[in-house]
Parts: structure tokens; sequence; C-alpha cells
């Protein structure tokens, strides 16, 4: 066993991967957590608002999945808007990234849970390097340099990066599923896809630039004057993407179908309303949908667990240590 063991770990080393080729989901929300301190919220994505809303399907992908929220007809949701980083309190217009989060309750006992961000793609394709991306973005500077250097298949995600402009609205933003799912039919049809939620709302110019809140602040005067709406449209692969790497963009011309509307039509900015307790976690998907083997799939949903579990914890259960 222990010369197994041995050889197994030369083996690693000789084609010189790390020998901890994959890390933990503690490891990993360790690191997202850092220093910050905010017991009972998220290690990542901590600064939130919870929204309602429904997805109003147009029937478009229901000979594609037999998901029942594809059939023609509404399903409602709670969703929560959210801004990448550790800290609560942080300033919204700092954050690098913008998110939209969604759940669904479909009957008869099923779930899907949805979590997007602003970038239509990853930086890396597997958690490891993820890792080290922010472990170089925590250090700031040349060591960020290094890492795009050493890393070319971020290339995608940098050309998104340098024409991103961000928004004057949470409302106006483009949401990506990043990760690739399967539409599966009632034939057994599998059909790899991303998607992605496209803006229908105009800007409404009520940014105060200078507020800590100012997109949570925006999204609440906007939905005092009506709802927020997006296309969800789905992109479907071709047999020359590979549907487990979340790093390369699918080329544009990829078939689209839009499945209907995501209404939004009110928000609710109490950090115990329902939205708070629910873990997002993306392999919590109904029949219809599977989920791909890309790695960074697999690995947010053991992090979103770890992250729930901490938060949990503290805010829900404090009374066990
Ligand atoms: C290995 C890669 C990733 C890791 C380790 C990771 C980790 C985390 C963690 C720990 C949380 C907090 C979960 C909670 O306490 O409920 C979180 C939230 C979130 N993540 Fe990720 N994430 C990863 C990739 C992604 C990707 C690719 C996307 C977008 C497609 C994404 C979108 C989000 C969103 C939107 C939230 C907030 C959801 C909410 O409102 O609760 N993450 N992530």
């Amino acid at each position: 066993m222990k010369f197994q063991l041995t050889i197994l770990m030369s083996s690693l080393l000789f084609f010189n991967l790390p020998v901890d080729a994959q890390v933990s989901a503690q490891k990993f929300v360790d690191l997202q957590q850092g220093k910050s301190d905010f017991p009972g919220f998220r290690r990542a994505h901590a600064k939130g608002v919870c929204v309602y809303g429904e997805f109003q399907s147009n029937g478009n992908l229901s000979s594609f999945s037999t998901a029942s929220l594809f059939q023609k007809g509404n399903t409602a949701f709670i969703g929560r808007y959210s801004l990448a980083g550790n800290n609560p309190t942080a300033p919204d217009l700092k954050a690098p990234v913008r998110s939209l989060a969604l759940s669904f309750n479909l009957a008869p006992n099923q779930q899907w849970r949805v979590a997007m961000n602003t970038p239509p793609v990853m930086a890396v394709k597997n958690p490891n390097d993820f890792y080290q991306q922010i472990v170089a973005i925590k250090q700031g500077g040349a060591a960020i340099k290094q890492f795009f250097e050493n890393h070319p298949e971020s290339a995608d995600f940098l050309r998104w990066k340098a024409n991103y402009l961000p928004t004057s609205s949470f409302a106006l933003e483009r949401y990506h599923s990043i990760n690739a799912f399967y539409l599966l039919s009632a034939s057994g049809q599998k059909q790899a896809v991303r998607w992605s939620m496209e803006p229908l709302v105009e800007d409404i110019n009520s940014l105060n630039t200078d507020s800590n809140d100012a997109l949570i602040e925006e999204l609440a005067l906007r939905l005092e004057q009506g709802v927020v709406s997006y296309d969800w449209v789905f992109s479907f692969a071709t047999a020359q993407d590979d549907e487990h790497n979340p790093a390369k963009m699918w080329p544009n011309e990829r078939e689209k179908v839009v499945a209907g509307k995501i209404v939004i039509h009110e928000v609710n900015r109490d950090q115990n309303a329902d939205c708070q307790g629910i873990n997002f976690d993306p392999l919590t998907l109904p029949s219809g949908i599977l989920p791909t083997n890309d790695p960074i799939l697999k690995a947010r949903s053991a992090a979103y667990a770890e992250s729930y579990r901490r938060r949990a914890k503290e805010q829900f259960w404090g009374v066990f240590k």
C-alpha cells in the first residue's frame, strides 16, 4: 500500500502535477473567506438582495427538455442579486463581478437552482487553477500578470474583460451560466447548452455613484416604477465545442433559443429575507437538466455546501459550537 502510494506520488511529480492535485472545498472556502469576519454571511457573494418574480416560458425548449418549467406557462422563483467578494458591507460599484441567482420550486418535489455571473467564461478550466488565480489576485500586481502569462487558456476571459464596461444597474447586465449543462428530451436526446439572461429594460439614470449601496438602491427605485426583465437565451453546443471546459467561449453563431422571459417585480433588502437562507448549488437540478463533467461545476457544489455549512451554523444553529 505504502509502495503503491510512493509510485503514485512520484508519477504525479513526474508529470509535473502538484501532489495536492484536487484542492478541497474546505481549503477553497478558507481562501475565499480570507480574514473577513462576517458571521452568518456567505463566504463569497456575501452582499446581496432577495428578489421575486416569474419565468414566463414560451414553450420553445419543451421538445428539448422534460423540465416542467419549459412547458408554456409561468413559474415563480425566489432570486438573489449579489456582488462577488466576502464583505457584505463593501461598496457595490467596487465589485468586479455582479451576479443573479434563481431558485425554482417545481412539482413534484423538484428544485432548480441557477447561479450566474457577468463574465461569459471562467479564466481557467479546473478548480486548482482557479484557486491559484485567487491566490494571485490576493497578491496583486506582478503575481496576477504572471498567472495569466502561465495560463493561455485565459485568453477568452481576458478578451471579454478588456471589452466589459459595468453598467449602471443590475437590470442592465447580462448574466451567464458559464458552465454547460445538458437538456434531456423525452426521447432521451442530450443537448449541451449554456445560457444567458439578456436585459430587456432601459437605463433609468438613477444611479447614485456616491452611495455604498448604489446598485441595490437603483434596483429598489426601478422596481417601484415597473418590472425588470430578461430574455432567457440558450446557446446550443455542436460537436466542435467542449462542454466540459468553462474557459472556452462557444462561437457566437451557435444556434440560440429564447426559452422565455425572466420577470422580476419585487425586492426585499432585509438580510433575513428568505433567499439569504438558500444555497444556490448549481447541481440542484430538476429532471430534464443534467450536469456536464466540467470539474469547476462539481467543485462549486462542494464549495457552496461548505460555505453554507459555516454560515448556517453561525446564523441558524448558533447554539451548536
Ligand atoms: C470553482 C469555482 C467556484 C467556487 C469555488 C465558488 C464558490 C462560491 C461560494 C463558496 C459561494 C457562496 C455559497 C453560499 O454560501 O451559499 C458562491 C456563491 C456564488 N457563486 Fe460561486 N464559485 C465558483 C464558481 C462560480 C461560477 C462559475 C459562477 C457563475 C456561473 C458562480 C456564481 C456564484 C453566484 C451567483 C453565487 C451567489 C449565489 C447566491 O446568491 O447565493 N460561481 N460561490
